[in-house]
């Protein structure tokens, strides 16, 4: 599928986090513990799927390693480096982020054109005449025309104005064009239509393969767990419960996961406010 350099040993480790912990509220009756010794390593070109309940700590695990916020303990390295004290700003010169929301990462009333030079001038590309080059305003109307959405004439439209799927597909586009280290896809299709959803899951599986990207994609559709990537992990009250790799990943089925979810739920380890959005999400 997306992406044939599968988790060995042999490709270097990308990401690395080590005993992370994180606490939002402490000592407070709203204390929450999202992260709770959290050890994952994700090794160079790997399209890993993030799935859990509702509050499992997805979110928070990305955040966290895009470094939203600081860590109570453990280590976060990136790219062989040791960035658990790197602020944000930083970290983004590693990473691209694409969220649920549609409207998050864009200014509305601007035009398609002008939100790649405002991400220009936060810094996401490198050189602050990006925006003036027509070489590279040609590159962009190509890539643009690639997305099969008419946008390509419509680059003086206010983003705005656009659906949710046109502008997750242009998010996407700005969020991978200079071929981040790391890619942090967080439900980046929850919040669109099921015809627009599959477009923009296309695009970023196509995405993914041609830049050989190192992805984490948070996910609530078993289908797209089934269908894309080489690795899926479970969280579950701010750890990883299931690993499932390569290998397994192949044989693994709709209703495998679902049985994985259902035992977990048995043990009584998911409470049932997730089993219900277990029935009403993914069956
Ligand atoms: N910035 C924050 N401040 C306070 N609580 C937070 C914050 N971010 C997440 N949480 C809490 O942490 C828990 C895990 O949230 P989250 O990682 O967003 O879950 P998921 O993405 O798996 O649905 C939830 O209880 C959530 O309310
Ligand atoms: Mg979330």
């Amino acid at each position: 599928m997306s992406n044939p350099k599968l988790n060995t040993d042999l490709n270097p480790k990308l990401v690395k986090l080590t005993d992370v912990f994180k606490t939002f509220n402490a000592g407070t009756v709203n204390e929450v513990r999202p992260m709770q010794g959290v050890n994952l390593t994700i090794t160079e070109g790997s399209f890993v799927i993030v799935l859990g309940g509702n509050g499992s700590g997805k979110s928070t695990l990305l955040n966290a390693i895009a470094g939203s916020f600081p860590i109570d303990t453990g280590i976060i390295e990136l790219d062989g480096q040791d960035v658990t004290q790197w602020p944000e700003h930083k970290r983004a010169t590693l990473i691209g982020r694409v969220f649920q929301n549609p409207f998050s990462g864009t200014a509305p009333s601007m035009s398609i054109l002008d939100n790649f030079s405002l991400a220009a001038k936060r810094g996401k590309f490198r050189g602050l005449s990006w925006a003036h080059s027509s070489n590279l305003q040609d590159e962009l109307k190509d890539r643009v025309s690639e997305l099969k959405m008419g946008l390509e004439n419509r680059m003086d439209t206010a983003i705005g104005s656009l659906s949710g799927g046109q502008r997750q597909a242009l998010t996407l586009l700005m969020a991978t064009w200079l071929k981040p280290k790391l890619l942090l896809l967080d439900e980046h299709t929850a919040a669109l239509d099921p015809k627009s959803a599959d477009q923009v899951i296309a695009l970023t599986d196509q995405i993914i393969a041609k830049e050989k990207l190192t992805t984490l994609m948070v996910t609530h559709s078993m289908q797209q767990a089934i269908n894309l990537g080489d690795r899926i992990i479970m969280m579950h009250k701010g750890n990883v419960l299931h690993d499932v790799n390569a290998n397994e990943k192949q044989r693994l089925r709709v209703d495998d996961l679902l049985s994985r979810f259902e035992n977990v739920r048995r043990r009584e380890l998911l409470d049932e406010s997730v089993a219900d959005l277990l029935r009403l999400r993914y069956i």
